[in-house]
């Protein structure tokens, strides 16, 4: 997940029992350029195993250049964005505007595998606006040398709006050779044990996941989600918080925690005024003591 998922939140993952984490999506320009930045989104993966590099971008040799680069950094396989929606990717014939152009999706999947020993999967959507082309959109790449896909189940015209279709997750499950991933709107082990029954090799957590790391153990455990003592919620996100900060330095963690408090704190109804004084806090300390004020704990 874009802006969500960098390190520490890969590794916050794992310790509740995820198998596989994916980065978010890295610019296959920024990569075959040497920007900083970008390059700063592979330093990690050096040490993380096993994790998936997504990559995104419309060029097959640039795509192709970024995973070689991606590939000898550390990455255990490299996944490729053909779902993104979003404007700015779509106008540079990225993320879901690839499902417009079979062809030229199939020689980007091509050109990726043919520079990389590691598995290469690709993450799709239903389709564009109208019609539903994902499976026969899938089996090009399949035939292309995709080793996965993923499949959210949305149109890219919905967004997340709607619910995700899983019909189309089983329909591919049924019809490829290779193993689907089910994403979309997983929020407990009913949805999880009905798609793999329905033949999907695994399901992705997004969502449900942003405060609430314990979904990894639910799902495993096959049990409920249900709300956990604050306590425990303060523990977790204390060394979340720790990783954050040695992940990006204090000054940037305090900006990225800041979205996470109203997601672990959803479940004890914060009030607005807690809310708000959480928007303006710089470190977990204070960020404790104002919880702590307002919804008790020792
Ligand atoms: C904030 C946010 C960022 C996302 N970024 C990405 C991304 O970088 N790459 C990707 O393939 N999907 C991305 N997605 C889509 C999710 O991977 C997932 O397919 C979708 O949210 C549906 O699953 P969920 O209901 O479990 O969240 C993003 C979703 C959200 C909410």
């Amino acid at each position: 997940m874009a802006g969500i998922s960098g390190h520490a939140f890969r590794l916050q993952a794992r310790r509740f029992g995820a198998a596989l984490m994916t980065t978010e999506m890295v610019s296959s320009h920024g990569i075959a350029y040497r920007n900083p930045r970008t390059q700063a989104m592979l330093d990690p993966i050096a040490d993380e195993h096993p994790v998936a590099v997504q990559i995104f971008g419309a060029r097959p040799e640039i795509m192709a250049a970024a995973a070689a680069f991606a590939a000898a950094a550390g990455a255990d396989i490299i996944d490729i964005n053909m779902g993104c929606p979003v404007r700015k990717v779509v106008k540079t014939g990225a993320g879901v505007a690839l499902m417009a152009d079979t062809g030229l999706a199939a020689r980007l999947t091509a050109a990726v595998v043919a520079v990389v020993k590691v598995p290469v999967t690709v993450k799709i959507r239903s389709g564009l606006s109208r019609e539903v082309t994902a499976l026969t959109f899938a089996q090009r790449l399949e035939a292309a040398g995709a080793a996965a896909i993923c499949i959210h189940p949305r149109l890219a015209s919905q967004g997340q709006k709607g619910k995700a279709a899983h019909d189309v997750s089983a329909e591919l499950a049924a019809k490829l050779s290779i193993p689907v991933i089910a994403s979309g709107d997983i929020s407990g082990p009913a949805e999880a044990e009905s798609l793999l029954a329905r033949g999907c090799e695994a399901v992705m957590v997004g969502r449900a996941a942003l405060g609430n790391p314990w979904i990894f153990e639910d799902l495993l455990n096959g049990a409920e989600p249900h709300h956990r003592d604050l306590e425990d919620v303060l523990a977790e996100m204390k060394i979340f918080w720790r990783d954050v900060v040695s992940e990006m330095g204090d000054e940037r963690a305090g900006r990225y925690m800041r979205k996470y408090y109203g997601w672990y704190l959803k479940p004890y109804k914060p009030g607005a005024s807690l809310r708000d004084s959480l928007r303006r806090t710089e470190g977990f300390t204070e960020a404790e003591r104002l919880i702590r004020g307002e919804l008790g704990g020792s």
